[in-house]
């Protein structure tokens, strides 16, 4: 055995590891390091990043207020290209002028708004992909829905699905939910889940090459926004979309309209209690995992391994929680979001991508790894093959 890795000798480096940090704990509750590392412009600067982390921690609620303002009254679009005074988006808005204008001032100072010349508001760095991609706003105005859940946090964690995130995803916890659950809800989470695939799906079309599939089963597809743009960015691919009923209709008018229907096949159905259809050499599992439990997940990978035939792929893309054991350049708030988000939601939660390939080997994949791509805030990717020689 190696000495570093002796049960004595890391017993020894963690002690030595714990007194550090609690030496340091003691360092910064100190007020005189404060003030010393104040005055020592060598250190002041730290002092003034944590200072100011502390400070948006705190008000990070009404940061988001503030965006949720600007996103209810169209700023961005009003404002894009065409900077306005503050009495002539008084006479947009309806608001009056000194009201009006805290939130300009506050949407300047967060980077959403700038000064432009005559006093007049234009759009700032974080305003324009505001007012470019109105997925950023839809996902916006649904947080709200988040914050009423989370707005008493213990009350929230010792009951968690009493709100209205829980009724908004109605099959996060409900596994009747496809025969129970009206038509109008599957519509409106696959709406918005259509309105911010974007990113996503440009993240897996950027980092992975379709070029040696065939057919791709797409689980969990909602209304099929990945798997048509797939279909149109790789012409030969067939595609398949599996999904609870109420949501493949709105998948199959989604094709129709793109005049694609003639490669699609719907695949009506619930994984909880229905085998995979069969015959994709590549099945891609976008934002789904996510949403469940393990012995879910655990159950559904192996459904996919069923269903795919030796030498095939599965892709699995969605955001995924930082790893503590690497850096990477994820940044951990986000972590954060989901969390919450996740289990407001229902029983699903954001998973390391070490504990997704790890439950990716239990289901039979081999070969796994993760396929790095540029903005991974927005989904992750990993792959596994089902190995060419059977056991
Ligand atoms: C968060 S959405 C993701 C949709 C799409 N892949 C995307 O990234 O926008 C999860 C999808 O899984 C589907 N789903 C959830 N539970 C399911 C089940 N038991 N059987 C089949 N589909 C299910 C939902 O209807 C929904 O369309």
């Amino acid at each position: 055995m190696n000495v570093a890795s002796s049960p004595h000798a890391l017993m020894k480096v963690n002690s030595w590891h714990n007194q550090l940090l609690q030496w340091l704990e003691r360092l910064y509750a100190s007020p005189k390091l404060y003030q010393w590392s104040l005055s020592n412009p060598f250190t002041r600067w730290i002092t003034k990043r944590r200072t100011q982390q502390i400070f948006d921690l705190m008000s990070g609620f009404v940061y988001s207020q503030v965006l949720l303002g600007c996103v209810r009254l169209d700023l961005f679009k009003m404002l894009y290209q065409r900077p306005l005074d503050l009495s002539q988006i008084s006479a947009q808005t309806n608001l009056p002028e000194p009201a009006l204008q805290r939130l300009l001032l506050s949407a300047v100072s967060l980077g959403l708004l700038e000064h432009r010349s005559h006093e007049r508001f234009g759009l700032g760095a974080l305003g324009v992909p505001m007012a470019m991609h109105p997925g950023i706003g839809a996902m916006v105005e649904h947080n709200h829905l988040l914050y009423q859940d989370i707005q008493d946090p213990l009350a929230f964690l010792n009951n968690a699905w009493r709100g209205g995130m829980a009724d908004y995803w109605p099959y996060a916890h409900d596994e009747q939910a496809a025969d129970r659950a009206a038509q109008e809800k599957f519509s409106r989470y696959s709406d918005l889940m259509a309105s911010s695939q974007g990113f996503v799906v440009q993240e897996i079309l950027s980092a992975y090459y379709f070029d040696d599939h065939r057919c791709v089963l797409d689980v969990g597809a909602g209304k099929g926004r990945f798997a048509s743009e797939l279909a149109l960015h790789a012409k030969h691919l067939q595609l398949k979309l599996f999904d609870l009923p109420p949501v493949l209709e709105l998948a199959k008018a989604n094709f129709q309209s793109k005049g694609l229907l003639d490669r699609m096949t719907a695949c009506p159905g619930n994984f909880l209690h229905d085998a995979l259809p069969q015959g994709a050499d590549l099945v891609t599992l976008v934002r789904v995992a996510h949403d469940h439990p393990d012995e879910v997940v655990q159950q559904l990978l192996q459904k996919i391994h069923d269903a795919l035939p030796v030498g095939g792929t599965l892709l699995l893309a969605e955001p995924m929680a930082q790893s503590p054991s690497r850096g990477g350049d994820v940044a951990t708030q986000t972590d954060t979001y989901f969390h919450f988000y996740l289990l407001a939601m229902g029983a699903g939660r954001l998973r390391t991508p070490e504990e997704l390939m790890q439950m990716m080997g239990r289901a039979g994949f081999s070969n796994i790894e993760q396929v790095p791509n540029r903005m991974p805030i927005h989904a992750q990717i990993i792959l596994g093959r089902k190995h060419q020689c059977l056991p």
